[in-house]
């Protein structure tokens, strides 16, 4: 296990298209997710995504403590090869922040209700129909692996700032991702 060097905004990874996983169940892949989850771990965030280590690769991981959704706890959790559809067409703007832009946080509009895909390091189907802090989390390490940042997202700039600063507005839904 090791902590990972984590890319900031302006690194050009964070931009790339990722790359498909071609064999999950590698040792090389495995040892990748473990490394991952102990990065988002020690951070701390709820979500990683794999271009945010240098590494180009469609996965990411994350995971749900209890006392932030008031649902059963979601331990750390890896999705590879994902996809997602939105389910209705309602939208909300969520509280994000992003390990690779440290400090900073906005509002941004995220799809409320999703359903998601992808397989684990064994080949197990992940997934489902999801709302709330999971659907938020998965749209946003999803869009890393498609080179976007959530501020490429934002849609009112005046949400968008320091979180000492932005204290004073309402609690954030989201930590750092
Ligand atoms: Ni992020």
């Amino acid at each position: 296990m090791a902590l990972l060097k984590i890319a900031r905004m302006g690194n050009p990874v964070l931009l790339q298209m990722a790359e498909p996983v071609t064999n999950p169940g590698a040792p090389a892949i495995r040892r990748l997710v473990d490394d991952m989850i102990e990065t988002m771990l020690d951070a701390p965030g709820i979500g990683l995504a794999a271009p945010q280590v240098h590494r180009p690769l469609r996965l990411f991981v994350f995971h749900l403590p209890s006392e932030r959704t008031g649902q059963p706890n979601i331990p750390p959790s890896v999705v590879i090869n994902p996809h997602f559809t939105p389910v209705g067409d309602a939208t909300m703007p969520r509280i994000e922040g992003c390990l690779s832009l440290p400090g900073l946080r906005a509002a941004v509009p995220r799809w409320v209700r999703i359903h998601y895909t992808g397989v684990d390091c064994d080949g197990n189907e992940v997934g489902g129909e999801v709302d709330g802090l999971h659907a938020n989390v998965v749209q946003h390490e999803y869009d890393h692996l498609d080179g976007i940042l959530y501020p490429m997202r934002v849609t009112d700039f005046a949400t968008f700032g320091f979180n000492e600063e932005l204290s004073r507005l309402p609690p954030a839904t989201e930590q750092d991702a």
